[in-house]
């Protein structure tokens, strides 16, 4: 408790959160339609008509967004001539294609608050248990925004333990488990020719965008399946040598079952790799995460509430953590050997597990 802060303080800090909500939203307007890779391209200088006729868009609407970005200080105005500047080393950090860009992140927070009234109601003791995968229109798709901003190139939970590239260059049999559109897999399959992988998601959406993907590469070692990961194909038992489940186990609600189910499909020995948030269980042990309240608020509209539709579903949520991981790992009859974070610009822990 802090007991020399005063209510004017605290006042002011509460209208920063509130004006830095708005921002973030206005910088998902910008990401959304193209604007700031419109005003890179462009470089300096350039009217807010301009602007518009580059990205396509009516000028009035990106005049104002404009107002939102200078006085956010995201974008530079020059005052004579009415010209606007997104800084290149800005640009960079909203809008870069080749690597992780925090923009699209951004675009979290509207498409969350599609369910903003659903999840009021939620709270109530009447109210719906949880919400369903089809509540939130366009999930799927920024999920795959955001796994290629996130992991653009082969994934780096593969080199930060010893054992897992001689395994994959061996020629192994590799299965994701919530893979969403493949983009993961994918990658894996192309740097390991010699390993068979396959993909597994509920989502039909998913597993089309998925062999669309593999089709593009032209990629003959990975096969996508449309399954619920609670009850994977029986003649699947002891037929993969590694296991990986990226962002997938806290969303479950059941996922003691999935976890069960991994062991079940892993060969004697065999190796688990599950990536999931960086987070600690104890809500004061995230005090110095400096974006645990975003991860909480994305728990809160989306993973816990997907898990709680279901009846008895687990609703873990996103901030699990790692003590109830460790927990539900071991008690799932896995031994973890290492738990680190990845080494991606917004790390999750790396759990590498072995099947005993
Ligand atoms: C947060 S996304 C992660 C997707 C992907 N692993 C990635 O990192 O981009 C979680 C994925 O798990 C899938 N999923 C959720 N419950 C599932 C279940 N019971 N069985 C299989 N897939 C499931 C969702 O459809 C979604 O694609």
């Amino acid at each position: 408790m802090t007991s020399t802060e005063t209510a004017d303080m605290f006042s002011r800090i509460i209208l920063q959160h509130l004006n830095s909500g708005f921002l973030s939203v206005g910088i998902a307007f910008g990401s959304t339609t193209g604007l700031f890779q419109a005003m890179e391209n462009m470089g300096e200088g350039k009217t807010s008509q301009e602007i518009a006729d580059a990205a396509g868009l009516k000028e009035r609407y990106v005049r104002e967004w404009l107002g939102v970005m200078v006085t956010g200080k995201i974008v530079e105005m020059d005052d004579e001539s009415e010209t606007f500047n997104l800084p290149a080393h800005r640009a960079n950090v909203l809008c870069a294609k080749d690597k992780f860009n925090t923009g699209t992140y951004t675009e979290l927070l509207p498409l969350l608050c599609q369910v903003y009234s659903p999840i009021t109601k939620c709270f109530t003791k009447n109210g719906p248990r949880g919400m369903p995968y089809s509540s939130y229109t366009g999930l799927h798709e920024l999920m795959k925004k955001n796994t290629r901003a996130k992991y653009s190139k082969l994934p780096n939970f593969i080199t930060s333990v010893k054992e897992v590239r001689p395994l994959l260059e061996s020629g192994v049999n590799v299965v994701d488990i919530g893979c969403g559109d493949g983009f993961v897999v994918c990658r894996m399959a192309e740097a390991f020719p010699t390993s068979e992988f396959h993909g597994v998601d509920i989502s039909e959406e998913a597993i089309i965008s998925a062999r669309n993907e593999a089709a593009t590469l032209g990629l003959t070692n990975v096969t996508f399946h449309t399954h619920t990961a609670a009850r994977l194909p029986a003649y699947w038992s002891e037929l993969f040598d590694y296991v990986i489940a990226c962002d997938t186990i806290h969303d479950q609600a059941y996922p003691d079952v999935v976890l069960s189910e991994i062991r079940r499909i892993l060969k004697p020995n065999g190796y688990f790799s599950m990536m999931d948030i960086m987070a600690e269980s104890k809500i004061t042990d995230n005090m110095s995460n400096p974006i645990a309240p975003m991860l909480y608020m994305t728990s809160l509209m989306s993973c816990m509430p997907l898990s709680l539709y279901f009846e008895n579903g687990a609703g873990l949520g996103t901030m699990w953590g790692k003590d109830k991981a460790l927990g539900m790992l071991k008690s799932a009859g896995f031994q973890c050997i290492t738990v680190a974070p990845t080494e991606d610009e917004l790390p999750d822990y790396h759990y590498f597990n072995k099947k005993v």
